[in-house]
């Protein structure tokens, strides 16, 4: 008997204010046309103030609950994946643990950056997997337009804020690649390049800092690695590019989404794309993909589905899935 992690429900929440990319051109030198042909960005949402970081997972974890006609008490664990955390401690999980009103359990923040969903899932399947626990909400929420310098028109413009949930539950499986549920994960990181994508603040400087990012250094290494950590969680799998049906990739540039499907020979009529609807939300992008693409009827049971992601740290990976 194989146990695999299978979704059984997934759901998302946006903050109510859209923010067009013509907002922009009142704040830094820059245009609609630019924001849209560089990145692919038409919109963004950004949370009110005063409205967490917390609140919004809690939001989207309440929908992929519903989803799959669970309560709070359903659920053994939470794993939250943010780089936005409300709050040095607690953990963001423990006040979604809170806002959700569940009382037993245990709940923690992993922090990957923009590849946190590819991480929260691999250690959401192990605890699963190894028995620890029957079911995990594995959330991603973010609210990086509190990271932005207003001033800097090579980020402020690329970032939004959201959230998104999938629940996981303990299946039996065959022990195939046709088993519904997570199949194949693969994890990278090399830390030589932590100054390319980072905040020059936390607790060593006593501010919350901005981003920064070698816009161009990042795409070279995203190009460069997305397809590399793709094929190897599908290998892992026993799969192959041909047998993709859905890329679900980190919503960070549409040019970095169409080089890498282009590099898997995978078409982009294969690729689920929000990034010009959400803008880059981090940890959130993938799940935010994730439940658009299932309410776009675009996911459907059985379809194979391929998340990959990089972001800071250097940061990147890739789970392989059976929807
Ligand atoms: O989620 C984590 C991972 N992050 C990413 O994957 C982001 C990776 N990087 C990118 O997506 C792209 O590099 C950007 C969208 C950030 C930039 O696109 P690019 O084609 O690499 O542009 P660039 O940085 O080479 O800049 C080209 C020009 C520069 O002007 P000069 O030096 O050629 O005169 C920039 O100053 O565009 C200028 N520029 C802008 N112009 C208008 C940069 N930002 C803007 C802007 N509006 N907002």
């Amino acid at each position: 008997m194989t146990i695999r992690a299978v979704v059984r429900g997934v759901g998302h929440y946006l903050p109510e204010r859209v923010v067009p990319n013509s907002e922009f051109e009142a704040l830094v030198e820059t245009s609609d046309e630019w924001i849209r042909s560089r990145s692919g960005i038409e919109r963004r949402y950004f949370a009110a103030p005063g409205q967490t970081t917390a609140d919004l997972g809690t939001r989207a974890a309440t929908a992929a609950l519903a989803d799959a006609g669970l309560t709070p008490e359903d659920v053994d664990a939470i794993i939250v994946a943010t780089s936005t955390a409300d709050f040095t401690f607690p953990s963001c999980a423990t006040m979604i643990q809170a806002g959700l009103g569940m009382t037993r359990g245990f709940a923690f923040d992993l922090q990957a950056v923009c590849a946190g969903f590819a991480f929260a899932l691999t250690n959401a399947n192990a605890l699963i997997v190894a028995g620890q626990a029957k079911r995990v909400l594995v959330i991603g929420a973010e609210t990086f337009s509190r990271l932005m310098d207003w001033t800097d028109r090579g980020t402020c413009v690329l970032f939004g804020d959201g959230a998104g949930a999938l629940v996981l539950e303990a299946q039996e499986g065959s022990g195939t690649n046709a088993d519904r549920g997570i199949l194949a994960t693969d994890l990278n990181s090399d830390g030589r390049f932590k100054d390319i994508l980072h905040v020059d603040g936390g607790t060593s400087t006593g501010k919350t800092g901005h981003l920064r990012m070698e816009g161009k250094e990042v795409f070279r290494h995203a190009i460069e690695k997305l397809a590399e950590t793709a094929h190897a969680a599908l290998d892992k799998a026993g799969l192959t590019a041909g047998d993709v049906d859905w890329i679900v990739p980190h919503q960070a540039n549409i040019r970095i989404i169409e080089g890498t499907a282009k590099k898997m020979q995978v078409p982009m009529d294969r690729v689920i794309v929000t990034v010009q609807d959400h803008g880059n939300t981090s940890a959130a992008s993938i799940p935010l993909a994730l439940s658009v693409g299932k309410a776009r009827g675009q996911l459907r049971e059985g379809d194979l589905v391929v998340t990959e992601a990089i972001g800071g740290g250097l940061a990147w990976g890739s789970v392989v899935l059976r929807w």
